[in-house]
């Protein structure tokens, strides 16, 4: 089974969070009470166990899509783990969402070989023509834009994946068009 390795800067997110404030999670709404259950079953598969902490977010984020803050004492509760240390993992990944993804999700490389062609400036546009925060949804929830960190796909640098599907040498209308192609 794999263990997750609990990265330097993992730890200072901890230390963070363990200065922060959780509001506790209302499980009397049927909604909260399905949170429950997805996790239970989830962790459950797992054999509650604390390692498997990587695996059970992906799990959960498949399954619900999104890692939502309610799930964060939830996961700590079954997994026998601070509350601290669950939101320290989630927070410093860029793989989890917190909220639902839009319709169409598109990652943008923002790693060196990419940014060497662009690719800050062509995710700010992306963002400003979507009307979308990087890494959240708009008001549609059409589309999702969120940073990754290299696409394997450098030699095409500036690189994208709109909903799994690669785009290399992406610029603004290639990328407005697969867009709205893979919303239609
Ligand atoms: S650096 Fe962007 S795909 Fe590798």
């Amino acid at each position: 089974m794999r263990t997750y390795a609990v990265h330097a800067s993992v730890v200072r997110n901890l230390r963070d969070a363990r200065r922060g404030d959780y509001r506790m999670t209302d499980i009397s709404t049927a909604a909260g009470n399905a949170l429950r259950d997805a996790v239970c079953s989830i962790c459950g598969r797992h054999g509650d166990d604390p390692a498997a902490l990587l695996e059970i977010l992906h799990e959960l984020q498949d399954e619900w899509g999104c890692v939502e803050d309610d799930a964060v004492p939830m996961l700590a509760d079954a997994l026998n783990l601070s509350r601290a240390e669950v939101h320290g993992v989630v927070s410093f990944y860029h793989d989890f969402r917190t909220s639902p993804a839009g319709r169409v999700t598109v990652k943008m490389c923002r790693a060196e070989a990419c940014q060497s062609m662009g690719a800050l400036k062509l995710i700010e546009d992306i963002c400003t023509r979507m009307g979308v925060p990087l890494g959240g949804n708009g008001d549609d929830a059409r589309v999702t834009i969120e940073p990754v960190y290299c696409l394997g796909n450098c030699a095409l640098a500036p690189a994208a994946l709109i909903d799994g599907r690669p785009m290399g040498r992406a610029d603004i209308d290639k990328l407005e068009n697969a867009i709205a192609e893979a919303a239609a």
